[in-house]
């Protein structure tokens, strides 16, 4: 047996979602009327309490678009130091928006309303104009950590007091907002854009979602047309996110729980320095020397078990779609009775 610990991006569609995908209907959305596109955006844009939404064909894409419509050329960017935005996604900030980007310390991956507020430069000829604070929500770097929802209040409450805009790398939102127990609604409305990718945990094989207000997707449409991301007959792909958007959310608890189990095995094995705090559907652990992330891996994968390295001594196992119930029990059996070389 194999499983693909790798990403929660590896899923294949399923047989239901490409059938959805064959019978979607059509139209050239850079004209304003693809069907299965405008219905995806509309229904994201109503779940988190937004006016308006745009479909792309990835969260890089969503989230570089959201950064040039709210900054400006030489403005500032507040976010964690482990931000995708910083971290995997090409330099986009300075090469797409002309931004510095200030970078946060923080527990796992968040940042706080102090820090935030600590960093937010004076105006002052010197300095950046402080513009955007860009949270991540589950925290891919923090091992899929979440915000409490009383943080996030903190943090708006101080971008508001200060004229910023406040941006949610939702990659995961949905998962946070099952850990944490928090609605899409309620969290939605703290901010003033959200990147929400359903190629993660909800399956789709293609696809992320901004959403804003009416004049903030109007801005962020003309930004996509210049990256090339105005699609024609797109809906046979947002029609795969529609699918995933009501039939895959609520079995993101399987997920969770499942990485609960894993990490309660984890904690027995001897190899292992430490373990993130499992939150959501990531779990990332620290190898113990002489062992290195590279050599767990590589005997891992002999075993069947995929898995991705996150530094020299970091090892990343995701749940996703396509681990089964039987995969997993497999997958925490090989764990339970590893013994590295
Ligand atoms: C937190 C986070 N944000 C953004 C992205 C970018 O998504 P995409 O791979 O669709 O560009 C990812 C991808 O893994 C991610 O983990």
């Amino acid at each position: 047996m194999q499983v693909d610990f790798r990403s929660d991006t590896v899923t294949q569609p399923t047989e239901a979602m490409k059938d959805f995908m064959y019978n979607a209907p059509l139209g050239d959305d850079v004209f304003g009327e693809d069907p299965s596109i405008s219905e995806l955006e509309m229904e994201t844009a109503n779940r988190f309490n937004h006016e308006a939404g745009l479909f792309c064909p990835s969260g890089t894409m969503t989230n570089q678009i959201a950064l040039a419509v709210h900054t400006r050329p030489r403005e500032e960017v507040i976010c964690h130091k482990n931000s995708h935005i910083y971290l995997y996604e090409g330099g986009g900030p300075a090469f797409l928006s002309s931004v510095s980007l200030r970078l946060l310390e923080g527990d796992m991956g968040r940042i706080s309303a102090e820090a935030v507020e600590e960093n937010i430069n004076p105006e002052n000829v010197h300095f950046p104009r402080t513009r955007l604070v860009s949270l991540e929500n589950t925290m891919n770097k923090g091992g899929g950590s979440c915000y409490d929802l009383e943080e996030i209040k903190k943090i708006r409450s101080i971008t508001q007091k200060h004229g910023l805009f406040l941006h949610l790398d939702g990659a995961r939102v949905f998962n946070a907002c099952l850990a944490k127990g928090y609605s899409t609604q309620d969290l939605g409305k703290e901010f003033d854009s959200i990147s929400i990718c359903f190629s993660k945990g909800l399956g789709a094989p293609v696809g992320s979602v901004l959403v804003g207000s009416r004049a903030f997707i109007h801005e962020a449409r003309r930004v996509r047309k210049v990256l090339g991301g105005g699609m024609r007959q797109g809906g046979i792909l947002a029609s795969a996110a529609l699918y995933a958007l009501n039939h895959h959310v609520d079995r993101l608890a399987d997920d969770h729980r499942r990485a609960k189990e894993m990490e309660a095995t984890l904690k027995n094995c001897s190899w292992i320095q430490s373990i993130y705090p499992v939150e959501t559907n990531i779990i990332i652990f620290e190898v113990m020397a002489p062992q290195n992330g590279a050599g767990i891996i590589e005997q891992l994968a002999a075993l069947g078990i995929r898995c991705a390295g996150f530094g020299k001594m970091h090892v990343r196992f995701v749940y996703h779609l396509d681990v089964s119930e039987e995969q997993h029990q497999f997958a925490m059996n090989v764990i339970q009775n590893f013994q590295p070389q």
